[in-house]
């Protein structure tokens, strides 16, 4: 049936619904960052420190490799959408889900976040869902709203996606 790919801005909630979903569903879920930082034994600062693009070479491989995995739930990095051959792969692979937020809600849930590199003040926030909001829309096969939901209900409406 293929892969949930899960997309969406930091703070989104896709490492938590994915867990949720994952548990639902009886498949089994992976973090890209956190393959990231298994695979290289670095965290995500560190490898961001070398720049970017080192980062995203990192991110395209293994979402490559975990795309020929048997079906997964998978929480992708809030960039992933920014590389088109990422694009590709999660299209080919499965169905991608994006969870939807609106700004004061990712400001809200990132209030406490200190390893998000790409993060320093709520600005940053506001102008990368700008740059990105048309690409997350694009790329996606279905939108989950998730303002003001809980985590269960958002869940269950990704695990709904397992039969379309
Ligand atoms: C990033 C999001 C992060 C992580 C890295 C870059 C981004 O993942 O991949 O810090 O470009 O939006 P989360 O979306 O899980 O926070």
């Amino acid at each position: 049936m293929g892969h949930l790919w899960l997309i969406g801005m930091m703070g989104s909630g896709k490492s938590t619904v994915g867990r949720r979903a994952s548990g639902t569903l009886g498949l089994p879920f992976i973090d890209t960052d956190e393959a990231i930082e298994l695979s290289t034994e670095r965290t995500i600062e560190d490898i961001f420190a070398e720049g970017e693009a080192v980062f995203r070479d990192l991110e395209r491989h293994v979402i490559a490799v975990i795309s020929r995995l048997d079906d997964h739930v998978i929480a992708t990095g809030g960039g992933a959408i920014l590389d088109e051959s990422n694009l590709a792969t999660m299209t080919e692979s499965g169905t991608t889900i994006l969870l939807d937020a609106d700004i004061a809600t990712l400001t809200d849930r990132l209030r406490r976040s200190t390893h998000r590199p790409l993060l320093t003040s709520a600005e940053d926030l506001a102008t990368i869902l700008d740059t990105r909001a048309a690409l997350y829309s694009a790329a996606a096969d279905v939108t989950v709203d998730v303002t003001d939901r809980s985590i269960e209900d958002i869940a269950n409406e990704v695990s709904t996606c397992r039969t379309m």
